[in-house]
Protein backbone atom coordinates (compact mmCIF):
# COMPACT_ATOMS: atom_id res chain seq x y z
CA UNK A 1 0.00 0.00 0.00
CA UNK A 2 1.54 3.37 -1.00
CA UNK A 3 1.71 6.20 1.83
CA UNK A 4 -0.45 9.22 1.49
CA UNK A 5 2.38 11.11 2.67
CA UNK A 6 5.45 9.39 1.30
CA UNK A 7 8.53 11.65 0.36
CA UNK A 8 8.74 11.38 -3.52
CA UNK A 9 12.01 12.45 -4.70
CA UNK A 10 14.60 12.43 -1.73
CA UNK A 11 17.39 12.11 -3.81
CA UNK A 12 16.63 15.86 -5.29
CA UNK A 13 16.96 16.76 -1.63
CA UNK A 14 20.68 15.16 -1.25
CA UNK A 15 21.21 18.28 -5.25
CA UNK A 16 20.68 15.04 -7.76
CA UNK A 17 18.18 13.40 -9.22
CA UNK A 18 18.68 9.85 -10.01
CA UNK A 19 16.25 7.21 -11.15
CA UNK A 20 16.52 5.01 -14.16
CA UNK A 21 17.33 6.74 -17.40
CA UNK A 22 13.99 7.77 -19.67
CA UNK A 23 13.98 8.67 -22.96
CA UNK A 24 11.64 11.50 -21.68
CA UNK A 25 11.69 15.15 -23.82
CA UNK A 26 10.50 17.88 -21.40
CA UNK A 27 10.14 21.69 -22.53
CA UNK A 28 10.59 24.41 -20.06
CA UNK A 29 8.19 27.48 -21.90
CA UNK A 30 9.62 30.68 -20.03
CA UNK A 31 12.98 29.00 -19.57
CA UNK A 32 14.91 32.12 -19.33
CA UNK A 33 12.91 33.67 -16.31
CA UNK A 34 14.31 33.61 -12.50
CA UNK A 35 12.61 30.15 -12.18
CA UNK A 36 12.97 29.02 -15.80
CA UNK A 37 16.75 29.24 -15.55
CA UNK A 38 17.59 27.23 -12.30
CA UNK A 39 14.52 24.85 -13.38
CA UNK A 40 15.90 24.27 -16.43
CA UNK A 41 19.57 23.84 -14.90
CA UNK A 42 18.01 20.72 -12.14
CA UNK A 43 16.35 19.21 -15.03
CA UNK A 44 19.27 19.01 -17.29
CA UNK A 45 20.95 17.36 -14.42
CA UNK A 46 18.89 14.20 -14.70
CA UNK A 47 19.31 11.08 -16.18
CA UNK A 48 14.97 10.97 -16.31
CA UNK A 49 15.30 13.81 -19.07
CA UNK A 50 16.80 12.78 -22.82
CA UNK A 51 15.61 16.08 -24.44
CA UNK A 52 15.29 19.42 -23.02
CA UNK A 53 13.88 22.15 -25.43
CA UNK A 54 14.11 25.33 -23.92
CA UNK A 55 11.31 28.07 -25.05
CA UNK A 56 11.31 32.26 -24.10
CA UNK A 57 10.53 34.99 -25.94
CA UNK A 58 14.01 36.31 -25.22
CA UNK A 59 17.71 35.52 -24.36
CA UNK A 60 17.09 30.83 -24.83
CA UNK A 61 19.74 30.63 -27.80
CA UNK A 62 22.34 32.42 -24.78
CA UNK A 63 20.70 29.68 -21.70
CA UNK A 64 20.42 26.56 -24.08
CA UNK A 65 23.99 27.25 -25.53
CA UNK A 66 25.22 27.69 -21.45
CA UNK A 67 23.06 24.10 -20.11
CA UNK A 68 24.20 22.59 -23.06
CA UNK A 69 27.92 22.65 -22.16
CA UNK A 70 27.11 20.17 -19.42
CA UNK A 71 28.27 17.10 -18.93
CA UNK A 72 25.04 15.11 -18.69
CA UNK A 73 23.35 13.12 -21.31
CA UNK A 74 19.49 15.41 -21.97
CA UNK A 75 20.38 17.18 -25.09
CA UNK A 76 19.80 20.54 -25.01
CA UNK A 77 18.00 22.98 -27.75
CA UNK A 78 16.50 26.58 -27.54
CA UNK A 79 13.62 28.23 -29.46
CA UNK A 80 12.43 31.58 -29.62
CA UNK A 81 9.98 33.69 -30.22
CA UNK A 82 6.34 32.32 -31.37
CA UNK A 83 7.59 30.97 -34.87
CA UNK A 84 9.58 28.72 -32.85
CA UNK A 85 7.06 27.16 -30.46
CA UNK A 86 6.07 24.44 -32.26
CA UNK A 87 9.68 23.06 -32.50
CA UNK A 88 10.04 23.37 -28.89
CA UNK A 89 7.05 21.51 -28.24
CA UNK A 90 6.74 18.79 -30.57
CA UNK A 91 6.77 15.31 -29.45
CA UNK A 92 7.20 16.31 -25.67
CA UNK A 93 6.46 14.13 -22.67
CA UNK A 94 6.25 16.81 -20.12
CA UNK A 95 5.35 20.58 -20.62
CA UNK A 96 6.32 22.60 -17.27
CA UNK A 97 5.35 26.52 -17.42
CA UNK A 98 6.93 28.99 -15.36
CA UNK A 99 6.23 31.98 -18.16
CA UNK A 100 4.96 34.81 -16.96
CA UNK A 101 5.63 38.21 -14.90
CA UNK A 102 5.92 37.69 -11.22
CA UNK A 103 4.57 39.54 -7.87
CA UNK A 104 6.15 42.90 -6.97
CA UNK A 105 5.96 43.96 -3.36
CA UNK A 106 2.12 45.58 -2.03
CA UNK A 107 1.06 42.64 -5.02
CA UNK A 108 -1.41 39.87 -4.63
CA UNK A 109 -1.21 36.78 -7.14
CA UNK A 110 -4.32 38.35 -8.77
CA UNK A 111 -2.68 40.82 -9.60
CA UNK A 112 -1.10 39.17 -12.37
CA UNK A 113 -3.91 37.81 -13.90
CA UNK A 114 -4.17 40.10 -16.72
CA UNK A 115 -1.06 39.94 -18.08
CA UNK A 116 -0.41 35.96 -17.47
CA UNK A 117 -3.71 34.84 -18.18
CA UNK A 118 -3.13 35.61 -21.82
CA UNK A 119 0.34 34.13 -21.41
CA UNK A 120 -1.13 30.66 -20.85
CA UNK A 121 -3.87 30.60 -22.87
CA UNK A 122 -1.12 31.29 -25.89
CA UNK A 123 0.73 28.69 -24.66
CA UNK A 124 -1.73 26.44 -24.02
CA UNK A 125 -3.45 26.48 -27.58
CA UNK A 126 0.16 25.73 -28.69
CA UNK A 127 0.48 22.30 -26.41
CA UNK A 128 -3.25 21.55 -27.69
CA UNK A 129 -1.92 21.87 -31.05
CA UNK A 130 1.74 20.42 -30.87
CA UNK A 131 1.80 18.20 -27.99
CA UNK A 132 -1.77 16.90 -26.97
CA UNK A 133 -0.79 14.07 -25.15
CA UNK A 134 1.49 15.48 -22.67
CA UNK A 135 1.36 16.23 -19.06
CA UNK A 136 1.19 19.71 -18.70
CA UNK A 137 2.47 21.03 -15.22
CA UNK A 138 1.58 25.04 -14.73
CA UNK A 139 3.64 27.20 -12.68
CA UNK A 140 2.59 30.61 -13.86
CA UNK A 141 0.44 32.51 -11.26
CA UNK A 142 -2.63 33.03 -9.97
CA UNK A 143 -2.34 29.25 -10.51
CA UNK A 144 -5.65 29.04 -8.82
CA UNK A 145 -7.14 30.83 -12.31
CA UNK A 146 -4.50 29.62 -14.58
CA UNK A 147 -4.92 25.98 -14.43
CA UNK A 148 -8.71 26.32 -15.53
CA UNK A 149 -7.81 28.52 -18.42
CA UNK A 150 -5.27 25.97 -19.71
CA UNK A 151 -7.93 23.25 -19.07
CA UNK A 152 -10.75 25.09 -20.58
CA UNK A 153 -8.21 25.98 -23.75
CA UNK A 154 -7.76 22.49 -24.58
CA UNK A 155 -11.16 21.13 -23.89
CA UNK A 156 -11.74 23.54 -27.13
CA UNK A 157 -9.37 21.62 -29.03
CA UNK A 158 -11.27 18.52 -27.83
CA UNK A 159 -8.02 16.98 -26.32
CA UNK A 160 -8.43 17.65 -22.63
CA UNK A 161 -7.21 15.18 -20.07
CA UNK A 162 -7.58 16.00 -16.43
CA UNK A 163 -5.53 13.25 -15.73
CA UNK A 164 -2.58 15.50 -16.87
CA UNK A 165 -2.70 19.02 -16.10
CA UNK A 166 -1.76 20.17 -12.75
CA UNK A 167 -0.98 23.29 -10.89
CA UNK A 168 2.34 23.16 -9.10
CA UNK A 169 1.68 23.94 -5.57
CA UNK A 170 5.07 22.09 -4.65
CA UNK A 171 6.67 24.97 -3.04
CA UNK A 172 3.68 25.33 -0.72
CA UNK A 173 4.32 21.39 0.50
CA UNK A 174 8.67 22.44 0.27
CA UNK A 175 8.15 25.42 2.48
CA UNK A 176 5.88 23.60 4.61
CA UNK A 177 8.53 20.78 5.29
CA UNK A 178 10.71 23.11 6.41
CA UNK A 179 9.05 25.20 8.60
CA UNK A 180 7.64 22.35 10.58
CA UNK A 181 11.51 20.44 10.36
CA UNK A 182 12.72 23.86 11.73
CA UNK A 183 10.39 24.40 14.60
CA UNK A 184 11.04 20.70 15.67
CA UNK A 185 14.40 20.54 14.97
CA UNK A 186 13.75 17.66 12.35
CA UNK A 187 15.73 16.71 9.22
CA UNK A 188 13.67 18.52 6.43
CA UNK A 189 14.31 15.45 4.40
CA UNK A 190 12.37 13.16 6.52
CA UNK A 191 9.07 15.49 6.83
CA UNK A 192 6.15 15.49 5.00
CA UNK A 193 3.46 17.90 5.28
CA UNK A 194 0.39 18.02 2.23
CA UNK A 195 -0.57 20.82 1.55
CA UNK A 196 -4.36 21.36 0.04
CA UNK A 197 -6.63 23.21 -1.58
CA UNK A 198 -4.81 26.18 -3.81
CA UNK A 199 -1.85 27.95 -4.10
CA UNK A 200 -2.87 32.06 -2.90
CA UNK A 201 -3.16 32.97 1.01
CA UNK A 202 -5.86 31.30 2.73
CA UNK A 203 -6.49 28.93 0.10
CA UNK A 204 -3.19 27.50 0.84
CA UNK A 205 -4.43 24.84 3.60
CA UNK A 206 -0.92 23.01 5.39
CA UNK A 207 -2.52 19.68 6.37
CA UNK A 208 -0.13 19.75 9.96
CA UNK A 209 -2.26 16.92 11.62
CA UNK A 210 -1.24 14.87 8.89
CA UNK A 211 2.17 15.26 9.26
CA UNK A 212 4.91 12.25 9.03
CA UNK A 213 6.60 12.32 11.48
CA UNK A 214 3.50 13.03 13.46
CA UNK A 215 4.14 17.04 14.92
CA UNK A 216 2.16 18.38 17.56
CA UNK A 217 1.64 22.20 18.06
CA UNK A 218 -0.34 24.36 20.79
CA UNK A 219 -2.60 25.91 18.96
CA UNK A 220 -1.09 29.36 19.13
CA UNK A 221 1.68 27.97 17.48
CA UNK A 222 -0.15 25.95 14.54
CA UNK A 223 -1.79 29.20 13.96
CA UNK A 224 1.07 31.06 13.30
CA UNK A 225 2.83 28.29 11.52
CA UNK A 226 -0.17 28.24 9.17
CA UNK A 227 -0.05 31.80 8.30
CA UNK A 228 3.42 31.50 7.70
CA UNK A 229 3.47 29.04 4.81
CA UNK A 230 -0.14 30.43 3.45
CA UNK A 231 1.95 33.95 3.59
CA UNK A 232 5.96 32.45 2.70
CA UNK A 233 5.27 33.52 -1.23
CA UNK A 234 5.11 37.16 0.58
CA UNK A 235 7.80 37.06 2.33
CA UNK A 236 10.73 36.43 -0.32
CA UNK A 237 8.72 38.97 -2.63
CA UNK A 238 8.88 41.45 0.51
CA UNK A 239 12.77 40.59 1.30
CA UNK A 240 13.37 40.55 -2.95
CA UNK A 241 12.01 44.39 -2.83
CA UNK A 242 11.26 44.73 -6.29
CA UNK A 243 13.77 42.23 -7.88
CA UNK A 244 10.62 39.73 -8.40
CA UNK A 245 9.75 36.14 -6.55
CA UNK A 246 10.54 32.71 -5.17
CA UNK A 247 12.99 31.47 -8.02
CA UNK A 248 15.23 29.66 -6.70
CA UNK A 249 13.14 27.77 -4.19
CA UNK A 250 10.45 27.04 -7.15
CA UNK A 251 13.18 25.70 -9.37
CA UNK A 252 13.83 23.27 -7.17
CA UNK A 253 10.13 22.29 -6.00
CA UNK A 254 9.01 22.47 -9.72
CA UNK A 255 11.85 20.16 -10.71
CA UNK A 256 10.97 17.94 -7.67
CA UNK A 257 7.15 17.57 -9.18
CA UNK A 258 8.50 17.25 -12.70
CA UNK A 259 10.90 14.17 -11.50
CA UNK A 260 7.86 12.82 -10.01
CA UNK A 261 5.87 13.32 -12.99
CA UNK A 262 8.55 11.53 -15.01
CA UNK A 263 9.16 8.21 -12.30
CA UNK A 264 5.65 7.79 -11.93
CA UNK A 265 5.68 7.90 -16.47
CA UNK A 266 8.27 5.30 -16.06
CA UNK A 267 6.60 2.50 -13.96
CA UNK A 268 7.90 3.68 -10.66
CA UNK A 269 4.69 3.04 -8.35
CA UNK A 270 3.97 4.68 -5.27
CA UNK A 271 4.59 8.19 -6.33
CA UNK A 272 2.50 10.71 -4.54
CA UNK A 273 2.63 14.45 -4.67
CA UNK A 274 -0.09 16.96 -4.19
CA UNK A 275 -1.05 19.63 -7.22
CA UNK A 276 -4.09 21.46 -7.92
CA UNK A 277 -5.90 19.63 -10.51
CA UNK A 278 -9.45 19.22 -11.93
CA UNK A 279 -11.47 17.28 -8.58
CA UNK A 280 -14.49 15.62 -7.16
CA UNK A 281 -13.51 15.51 -3.41
CA UNK A 282 -15.02 19.12 -2.67
CA UNK A 283 -17.66 20.79 -4.00
CA UNK A 284 -14.66 23.13 -5.94
CA UNK A 285 -14.22 22.21 -9.67
CA UNK A 286 -10.14 22.54 -8.75
CA UNK A 287 -8.43 21.78 -5.59
CA UNK A 288 -5.14 20.68 -4.68
CA UNK A 289 -5.19 16.98 -2.60
CA UNK A 290 -2.38 14.14 -2.53
CA UNK A 291 -2.60 12.38 -6.01
CA UNK A 292 -1.37 8.73 -6.48
CA UNK A 293 0.92 9.73 -10.15
CA UNK A 294 1.26 6.80 -12.59
CA UNK A 295 1.69 6.06 -16.17
CA UNK A 296 -1.05 8.38 -17.02
CA UNK A 297 -0.71 11.19 -14.84
CA UNK A 298 -2.79 11.22 -12.12
CA UNK A 299 -3.85 7.45 -11.53
CA UNK A 300 -5.99 7.94 -7.63
CA UNK A 301 -7.02 11.09 -5.88
CA UNK A 302 -5.80 10.35 -2.44
CA UNK A 303 -8.73 13.04 -1.11
CA UNK A 304 -8.64 15.35 1.81
CA UNK A 305 -8.18 12.42 4.08
CA UNK A 306 -8.87 13.10 7.75
CA UNK A 307 -8.81 16.72 9.21
CA UNK A 308 -8.83 18.36 12.23
CA UNK A 309 -11.36 20.92 13.30
CA UNK A 310 -8.79 23.57 12.77
CA UNK A 311 -8.29 22.52 9.39
CA UNK A 312 -11.98 21.74 8.16
CA UNK A 313 -12.37 25.30 9.30
CA UNK A 314 -9.61 26.55 6.87
CA UNK A 315 -10.92 24.41 3.73
CA UNK A 316 -14.69 25.73 4.60
CA UNK A 317 -13.03 29.44 4.76
CA UNK A 318 -10.90 28.94 1.17
CA UNK A 319 -13.92 27.82 -0.67
CA UNK A 320 -15.45 31.01 -1.58
CA UNK A 321 -12.14 32.65 -2.82
CA UNK A 322 -11.30 29.49 -5.07
CA UNK A 323 -14.67 29.19 -6.47
CA UNK A 324 -13.92 32.99 -7.38
CA UNK A 325 -10.60 32.65 -9.46
CA UNK A 326 -11.46 29.42 -11.12
CA UNK A 327 -15.00 31.39 -12.51
CA UNK A 328 -12.52 34.34 -13.43
CA UNK A 329 -10.26 31.86 -15.03
CA UNK A 330 -13.51 29.84 -17.16
CA UNK A 331 -14.60 33.29 -18.23
CA UNK A 332 -11.86 34.69 -19.32
CA UNK A 333 -11.02 31.57 -21.49
CA UNK A 334 -15.05 31.64 -22.69
CA UNK A 335 -13.87 35.10 -23.75
CA UNK A 336 -11.58 34.70 -26.06
CA UNK A 337 -13.46 32.35 -28.00
N1 LIG B 1 3.44 28.09 -8.52
C1 LIG B 1 4.25 28.66 -7.66
O1 LIG B 1 4.41 28.19 -6.52
C2 LIG B 1 5.04 29.87 -8.05
C3 LIG B 1 6.11 30.31 -7.22
C4 LIG B 1 6.84 31.41 -7.62
C5 LIG B 1 6.52 32.09 -8.80
N2 LIG B 1 5.47 31.65 -9.56
C6 LIG B 1 5.10 32.31 -10.81
O2 LIG B 1 5.96 31.90 -11.87
C7 LIG B 1 5.96 32.89 -12.91
C8 LIG B 1 7.39 33.20 -13.37
O3 LIG B 1 8.13 33.77 -12.33
P1 LIG B 1 9.67 34.23 -12.56
O4 LIG B 1 10.16 34.75 -11.27
O5 LIG B 1 10.42 33.16 -13.27
O6 LIG B 1 9.44 35.45 -13.57
P2 LIG B 1 10.52 36.09 -14.61
O7 LIG B 1 9.96 37.40 -15.04
O8 LIG B 1 11.88 36.06 -14.02
O9 LIG B 1 10.50 35.06 -15.82
C9 LIG B 1 9.39 34.88 -16.63
C10 LIG B 1 9.86 34.47 -18.00
O10 LIG B 1 8.69 34.27 -18.81
C11 LIG B 1 9.01 34.75 -20.09
N3 LIG B 1 7.78 34.99 -20.86
C12 LIG B 1 6.96 36.07 -20.82
N4 LIG B 1 5.98 35.93 -21.74
C13 LIG B 1 6.17 34.73 -22.34
C14 LIG B 1 5.50 34.03 -23.36
N5 LIG B 1 4.41 34.52 -23.95
N6 LIG B 1 6.00 32.83 -23.73
C15 LIG B 1 7.10 32.32 -23.14
N7 LIG B 1 7.78 32.95 -22.17
C16 LIG B 1 7.32 34.15 -21.79
C17 LIG B 1 9.85 35.99 -19.85
O11 LIG B 1 10.58 36.35 -21.02
C18 LIG B 1 10.73 35.53 -18.70
O12 LIG B 1 11.93 34.94 -19.16
C19 LIG B 1 5.23 34.09 -12.31
O13 LIG B 1 3.90 34.09 -12.76
C20 LIG B 1 5.25 33.81 -10.81
O14 LIG B 1 4.18 34.44 -10.15
C21 LIG B 1 4.75 30.56 -9.20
Amino acid sequence: MFARAARPTMALARGLSTGAPSRAKVAVLGASGGIGQPLSLLLKNSPLVSQLSLYDIAHTPGVAADLGHIETRARVTGHMGPDQLHAALQGCDVVVIPAGVPRKPGMTRDDLFNTNATIVAVLADACARSCPEAMICVIANPVNSTVPILSEVLKSHGVYNPSRVFGVTTLDIVRANAFVAELKGLDPARVNVPVVGGHAGKTIIPLISQCTPKVDFPADQLEALTGRIQEAGTEVVKAKAGAGSATLSMAYAGARFAFSVLDAMNGKEGVVECAYVRSEETDCKYFSTPLLLGKGGIEKNLGLGKLSAFEEKLVADAMAELKGSIKKGEEFAANMK
